[in-house]
């Protein structure tokens, strides 16, 4: 990858994490000691990802696509010339990535840009099936001029396979029976009905490869292409994602970033914090919160250990955002339960600068600002509001970011997957299932008549009826 061979970029580039505010102190008594970090059984749990790293392939995708990268920057540019409105029809997995990384890496009013400033078409995820959600799409883009991106790693969830449907019929209703050019599929290679789809249409497919689940799939072609179509160097993103392999693959104890976190995590929930708090301190990071709750909360949210013991594991991930959050939930934070662990992120250097200019001298409380940025202010606030939680007693710290650029979010992204499988093998549970979401799609496939769910119909009609007693 382009820039991995650098290795003095590689450093200027490295994430800092300071958890000096999860640690017991003068500040903090009731923090955490050296001794329940290091009682924490990190390297068996490191070790036992790595001994599974054959069956979790989204740990290669930084080093094995340069064929796929290739193919995706070649569709991108022809997407790039021909449409002018690109639209993502996905759920879960399938739509938070993408989202995450174009609010990252884009300019923060992309689709507001003049056509000439914005490197690539108008970009819209429909991540919902609200039924005026899709009406107000519709309203907003033009058919001809649109590219569909359908993807769904399993080729049958029912929210993205019913947008298809939709698009299917509006864009044959617009040009007859050839829509090749209107529609890409990213999908299961073999199995689902996408992939049929896609056949029978003679659709552009990207695959999603075996061992990468939804949540764990932002940097196969699922992100990427949304990603390259909207002008983000996905090389550097990979790249980034590489090197954090390297910081996470092999140390065993808590140098290692993804370790540290895991264990930082699982001391947190054996103390009983089980709300995890992710607070950026940047709107460009707004929904990487979004997209580490999937993460987070599928992932570990697990009934059972992977010996079949009941465990009902798991960490209510909470999205917030600093600034705007500190006049919402930080009141929360500072005077309520000590129940939650808060991970700030902050960075260092904004990719722009705005300066407060002089005004009104005669007014010393808004004179104050004068002559600071709002690059100054952030940094201060987030060092504030910081300070007041650890003096509250709260625990938490904080990952820096030298600056948002396609090599810090891979880095990003990569830290959090590798994080989140420790944290799942220290738990002992199955960290890449989700059956409980299983069981609601299944739920819906009944009510909807789907073939071969007639004894899930039946269950659900056996369920009792409300009882109108509890009923305003
Ligand atoms: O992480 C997961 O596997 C899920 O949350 C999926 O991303 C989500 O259910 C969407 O599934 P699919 O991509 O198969 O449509």
């Amino acid at each position: 990858m382009k820039r991995f061979a650098s290795a003095d970029f590689q450093s200027a580039m490295k994430l800092k994490i300071d958890y000096n505010n999860m640690m017991s102190s003068a500040l903090l008594p009731k923090g955490f000691t050296e001794e329940e970090l290091s009682a924490v059984p990190l390297a068996r749990a490191i070790e036992g990802v790595n001994n599974k790293r054959g069956a979790m392939q989204w740990r290669e995708l930084p080093h094995n696509q340069a064929e796929i990268v290739k193919a995706i920057l070649a569709e991108a540019e022809r997407i790039r010339r021909d449409a002018e409105y690109f639209v993502v029809l996905g759920i879960g997995g399938s739509a938070l990535g993408p989202i995450a990384v174009h609010q990252a890496l884009s300019h923060l009013r992309y689709n507001e840009l003049k056509k000439e400033l914005r490197p690539g078409p108008k970009l819209y995820v429909l991540d919902n099936i609200d039924p005026e959600s899709m009406r107000a799409l519709l309203d907003v883009i033009e058919v001809e001029k649109t590219v569909f991106n359908v993807i769904t790693k399993s080729g049958s969830t029912s929210e993205t396979m019913s947008q298809l449907l939709i698009a299917v019929d509006i864009l044959k209703k617009t040009f007859g029976e050839d829509i090749r050019s209107h529609i890409v599929v990213t999908t299961d290679k073999e199995k689902g009905n996408l992939v049929k789809i896609a056949r029978k249409e003679g659709l552009t497919s990207f695959i999603v490869p075996d061992g990468v689940g939804g949540r764990f799939s932002e940097l196969c072609p699922v992100g990427l292409l949304p990603a390259a179509v909207c002008g983000i160097d996905i090389e550097e993103l990979l790249a980034g994602a590489a090197y954090m392999d390297t910081l996470t693959a092999e140390c065993t104890n808590l140098q290692n970033p993804a370790g540290l976190l895991a264990a930082l995590q699982y001391v947190s929930m054996q103390k009983g914090l089980n709300i995890h708090v992710l607070m950026p301190y940047a709107d460009s990071l707004k929904y990487i919160s979004d997209w580490y709750a999937q993460l987070w909360a599928e992932s570990l949210g697990k009934k059972v250990r992977t010996d079949g013991t009941t465990i009902h594991a798991g960490q209510t991930p909470v999205k917030a955002l600093g600034v705007t959050d500190q006049h919402s939930q930080v009141q929360l934070y500072t005077e309520g339960p000590f129940d939650k662990v808060v991970t700030f992120i902050g960075v260092d250097h904004f990719r722009a600068e705005t300066p407060i200019p002089e005004g009104y001298p005669d007014i010393p409380d808004v004179h104050f600002l004068s002559g600071h940025s709002h690059n100054e202010l952030i940094a201060a606030e987030q060092k504030a509001t910081t300070y007041a939680l650890t003096k509250s007693g709260h625990v938490n710290y904080t990952i820096t970011l030298p600056e948002v650029n396609p090599f810090t979010i891979g880095e990003l992204l990569y830290l959090f997957e590798v994080a989140t499988a420790i944290t799942g093998e220290l738990l002992a549970i199955d960290a890449f299932n989700q059956p409980g979401v299983e069981e609601g799609k299944n739920a819906t496939y009944a009510l909807l008549g789907k073939p071969g769910f007639d004894a899930k119909r039946a269950e659900l009609a056996a369920a009792p009826a409300p009882l109108s007693k509890f009923i305003l």
